[in-house]
């Protein structure tokens, strides 16, 4: 069968970046082949059904669906496809003339949201996952409306477009019929996606959840997941959720992980397509032991992100312009900018080097000395004052919630560090700072270091495309901790050494014995499978490159 491929792209590395850039922005993402096929094989099922493909792109559901009904002697299945662009519509239409003259389908260039319902009974496809706050503003007011008058209430605006896709899409399907969509991963876990898994189960008798280690999107990091609904006009209280390794374990139904997952726990805000990676050994664990002696950090330590300067160079004024304008020391505090320098500097900040510490401009007092007077004005002359950040606040030259934390987190990181704040320097919004309530700090750094909060960094802790683990204070403060340990100086004096030569797992598995094993009573088997749960969870956050695209699609010439 011939197959259609990404169109073609410039092979200068430039111009690939270039492209690259422009297709996040209009979130033009070609899905694999073989995907496109096992859902097609999925969807396509009677003589006569009509199939819609609100966002057809380069056609690889149109030519899936096409191949499908062949393949199953089903001479009369229509299709009708939408597409914003004119380009890529035209495009796909001369490609399928040429390579499957036979397809009957409608292909139309439009606004899929502004397109009217008409009776379907299937529905497969990959929406676009552009940010509503990028899309031109009638396209993101009729997102927001399709979204509200089918849920019921108003979509997050900070939500992606492919939620009001999904909802449009639903409105077309007939009774009985079916939805195949390739959609982001972020659907198992964000808040705005929540609404959307309850008119899913009020709608759909059937839904179903698959993922692949292996990635569906070949050229970028985008994390996605096949969504199967199935019974329009049903209800359902469960997610069958299926992982597998590869695309080609989906075709042949060979799942390393087949569970039902609840969609009240889902509504309630559960990571649940995270927990049911783990051995049910494992999750027995985490819900009765782990539950018994830990709490979520949130009840012992605040965690916050660190202030906003508005303009990181005019508000961390280096030596020389420091001499230059001779500020004084009484508007100066010191402060910390960037992760990368707590690493390797162990468990406390007053071991930071002066030179790895920033200066935060802060004036005191009411009135300006003569250097400050001037920074200020430069700060005007040169535009920093009507920064967004700077121009709504009064005076704008002064930094608000300005306050020096017990503790500093990293936040780009699987194994982030938390350091005591000894040297009781400020921080940027580039880390977290963490503030106690009760417990000392040296209480909460013993707690931290464990191979338990790994795991819970893996079950709470988001990730971006790639796998890059980035902490935000709700999900930092979900992490669960002992309720209560004893400090030992000798173990913090170990977990320092070895933060000081950057051996951070070391650090962590440190805390296995001294801590969960002599302090909360684990076994070290109940450790091991901690561990283990650290490693697979790690493995399902970084997606693999697709295997099939050299071996089982080579590119030709003809395709492209
Ligand atoms: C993620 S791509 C998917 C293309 C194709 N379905 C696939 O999986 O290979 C999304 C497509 O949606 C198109 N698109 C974006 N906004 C749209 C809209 N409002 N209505 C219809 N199509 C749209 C883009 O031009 C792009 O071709």
């Amino acid at each position: 069968m011939p197959v259609l491929d990404l169109p073609v792209f410039a092979d200068s590395k430039k111009n690939a970046q270039t492209e690259n850039a422009i297709r996040r922005l209009t979130g033009v993402y070609y899905t694999l082949p073989a995907a496109a096929e096992f859902m097609a094989n999925w969807l396509v099922r009677h003589d006569g059904e009509h199939v819609l493909e609100p966002s057809f792109g380069d056609g690889v559901f149109l030519q899936a669906i096409d191949a499908s009904a062949k393949q199953q002697n089903l001479d009369h299945i229509r299709i009708t496809g939408i597409e914003i662009d004119e380009a890529a519509r035209a495009r796909t239409r001369n490609r399928l003339s040429d390579i499957a003259s036979d397809i009957d389908a409608d292909l139309r260039c439009a606004d899929f949201l502004s397109v009217a319902p008409f009776p379907v009974q299937a529905v497969i496809g990959n929406p676009p996952y552009v940010r509503l706050r990028h899309l031109p503003d009638d396209q993101k007011e009729r997102g927001l409306r399709t979204a509200e008058s089918m849920l019921g209430q108003p979509m997050e605006p900070s939500g992606s477009v492919w939620m009001p896709f999904v909802l449009h899409a639903m409105r077309f399907l007939a009774s009985g019929g079916r939805m195949a969509l390739v959609l982001p991963y972020e659907l198992t876990y964000v808040r705005y996606g929540r609404p959307l898994w309850e008119i899913l189960s009020r709608n759909f008798g059937s839904l179903q959840v698959l993922r692949t280690h292996e990635r569906l999107f070949p050229d970028i990091l985008q994390d996605v997941v096949i969504l199967l609904a199935d019974g329009c006009g049903e209800c359902t209280s469960t997610v069958r959720y299926q992982a597998f390794e590869r695309v080609e374990d989906m075709g042949k139904n060979r799942p390393v992980v087949d569970e039902q997952i609840s969609v009240e726990g889902l509504l309630s805000g559960q990571r649940l397509f995270v927990e049911a990676l783990l051995e049910p050994e494992l999750r027995k664990l985490l819900q009765t032991r782990v539950a018994e002696v830990t709490t979520p950090a949130r009840n012992r330590v605040t965690f916050n992100i660190g202030y906003v300067s508005g303009d990181k160079n005019f508000f961390h004024p280096t030596h020389q312009v420091v001499r230059e304008y001779d500020l004084p020391k009484s508007g100066l505090r010191s402060t910390l900018t960037s992760t990368r320098t707590l690493k390797g500097i162990g468990l406390k900040t007053s071991a930071l080097k002066q030179e790895n510490t920033d200066h935060l401009f802060l004036p005191t007092g009411d009135i300006l000395a003569p250097g400050e007077r001037s920074y200020v004005k430069w700060g005007e002359e040169s535009g920093v004052s009507s920064r967004y950040k700077c121009r709504v606040r009064d005076p704008w030259f002064l930094v608000p919630g300005i306050r020096v934390p017990d503790l500093v987190l990293s936040v780009f990181s699987e194994r982030p560090v938390l350091l005591i704040n000894d040297a009781e320097h400020l921080a940027s919004n580039s880390l977290l700072c963490g503030f106690t309530s009760g417990p000392t700090s040296a209480e909460i750094v013993t707690s931290w270091y464990t191979s338990l909060t790994l795991l819970q960094c893996e079950l709470e802790v988001h990730a971006l495309g790639g796998g890059v683990m980035v902490l935000i204070p709700g999900e930092a403060g979900n992490i669960r901790l002992p309720r209560q340990v004893c400090v030992q100086e000798e173990h913090l004096d170990f977990l320092d050494c070895r933060l000081k030569k950057g051996k951070t797992t070391e650090a962590y598995q440190s805390g296995d014995g001294k801590v969960l094993i002599e302090q909360l009573g684990f076994t070290k088997e109940e450790v091991k499978l901690i561990r283990q749960g650290i490693e697979v969870l790690a493995h399902w956050r970084t997606s693999s490159r697709s295997s099939l695209l050299t071996q089982k699609h080579p590119r030709t010439e003809a395709d492209c």
